[in-house]
């Protein structure tokens, strides 16, 4: 492959029922970590990476994400009227220009590879990110754009992995790979006992298109789901997929747990938040 990567996946049709009742009628991806919502952090850390066509898959209560990238000129002229100019740049900015959104519905929640499978028709046959917006990564350089750089050196397929401790291998996919680095064998959730390595799969994927014909027929898998993982594991049967140990910190935020500790690490890295939160910090035992 040797295309740029011009389109990034955010697959966002899942129902976020860790987080019930707070994603009844809110998307998951549209909680804020401080001010920010999820999906926010993914379309920015995309844009870093070059990507001008964001397609999302949706499913149903997820309206806010559409309006959340849309113009919304009522807010700006308010905001222009009270002369709040800095936030309405901050508004404005949310979507560059020359950025365009493409909404696809993913009808049913047969899991995240047929998620990805419903993408193909604004995909089309260019390699492509899956980005799944509920691993947030802080890094110095953004996840994508590692797997970018990595991409434009081996021109493959290469997807985010970071080592978990052992009893955590059954929430992940497990991959086990050779001394550069390439996939030998990736499997959805193992137990620990049968888990080729510690090496998990977080949520960043940089694909080729072939991965469409593959998914579209992989059956169920794991769960009764149509997994991303085993379409993976196919197309290491034809092409190279690389392994990329990214760096930064990621945080699981589909967990209450991670959201948590994302929501106080970046709070401790705003200026404006540092030295009250510390010192709330201090009052706790
Ligand atoms: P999760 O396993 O986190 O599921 O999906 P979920 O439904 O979002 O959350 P819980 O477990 O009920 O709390 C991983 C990613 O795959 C997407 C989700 O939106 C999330 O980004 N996904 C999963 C889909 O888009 N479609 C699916 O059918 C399944």
């Amino acid at each position: 492959m040797k295309e740029p990567v011009r389109t990034a996946v955010f697959p966002v049709a899942g129902r976020g029922t860790r987080f019930l009742p707070a994603t009844k009628a809110m998307p998951k991806e549209m909680m804020p970590i401080v001010d920010k919502p999820l999906v926010q952090y993914a379309v920015e850390e995309a844009l870093e990476a070059g990507v001008t066509r964001l397609v999302f898959v949706t499913g149903s209560s997820k309206r806010a994400i559409e309006d959340h990238f849309d113009r919304d000129a009522e807010l700006e002229r308010a905001l222009a009227v009270a002369g709040k100019q800095d936030l309405l740049s901050l508004v404005r900015a949310i979507l560059p220009a020359g950025v365009s959104c493409v909404y696809i519905r993913q009808g049913e929640p047969l899991g995240l590879g047929h998620a990805v499978l419903c993408a193909r028709p604004a995909v089309g046959d260019e390699p492509f990110y899956v980005h799944l917006p509920d691993d947030l990564i802080r890094a110095g350089t953004g996840c994508l754009a590692q797997l970018r750089a990595h991409y434009e050196v081996h021109g493959s397929s290469v997807i985010a992995v970071q080592e978990v401790p052992p009893g955590r291998t059954r929430d992940y996919g497990i991959v086990a790979v050779d001394e550069n680095n390439r996939l030998q064998q990736i499997v959805e959730k193992p137990a620990p006992e049968v888990a080729p390595s510690r090496l998990a799969v977080v949520g960043r994927y940089l694909l080729s298109p072939r991965i469409f014909d593959i998914l579209e027929s992989t059956g169920r898998g794991a769960g009764g789901e149509i997994q991303l993982t085993d379409g993976i594991a196919r197309l290491l049967g034809t092409d190279p997929v690389y392994a990329l140990p990214f760096e930064g910190k990621r945080y699981d935020c589909g967990s209450k747990l991670g959201y948590v500790q994302a929501t106080i690490d970046y709070a401790l890295a705003d200026p404006s938040l540092e030295a009250p939160l510390r010192a709330h910090l201090q009052t706790l035992r």
